[in-house]
């Protein structure tokens, strides 16, 4: 059975996860609404990834006795302008989420739950490939820049990283 304290920070990370999936999800409306078709394709498939990992916390906690508590998503308000706007605020939920899954690392190390601690190693790796992810996509759209086709460009750039 879980410890009292983990399972709060669990439930606190699914509310992470489930908000992500939510911002993603208007992440990809904005790109689907302004002509950034593949960048649309790329956040839906985003947003279906953040709900697979709130999920995955879900199944873990019922199995480990502990209590879930589903919590309707934050609704952070993300100004949006532009395509560079938009993988900021991919760039800028991903850290957010490895800050908490770093702590929820912390707390199972502290509290000596090794099985939770082997379960989270699977997101501490997967934050490290959207973080890289991420940044990557902000730097590549940097070298492209914000004139002439840029938009299409960005656009095809987010067509080849839905394929990864
Ligand atoms: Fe599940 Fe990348 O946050």
């Amino acid at each position: 059975m879980i410890a009292e304290s983990l399972e709060k920070l669990f439930n606190e990370q699914i509310l992470i996860e489930n908000t992500a999936s939510t911002e993603y999800l208007k992440l990809a409306i904005w790109c689907a609404s302004n002509g950034f078709d593949n960048a649309a394709k790329f956040f839906f498939k985003q947003s279906e990834e953040e709900r697979g990992h709130m999920l995955k916390l879900v199944h873990y906690l019922i199995e480990r006795e502990g209590k879930v508590v589903i919590e309707l998503p934050k609704n952070r308000e993300q100004k949006i302008e532009g395509i560079f706007d938009v993988l900021q605020a991919f760039y800028h939920n991903e850290l957010n989420v490895t800050k908490s899954v770093n702590a929820l690392v912390s707390a199972a190390t502290a509290s000596g739950d090794y099985n939770a601690l082997q379960f989270l190693q699977w997101y501490v790796q997967e934050q490290h490939e959207e973080e890289t992810q991420a940044r990557s996509l902000i730097e590549k759209a940097k070298l492209i820049g914000n004139e002439g086709p840029y938009k299409y460009l960005i656009d095809q750039m987010l067509a080849d990283a839905e394929g990864k």
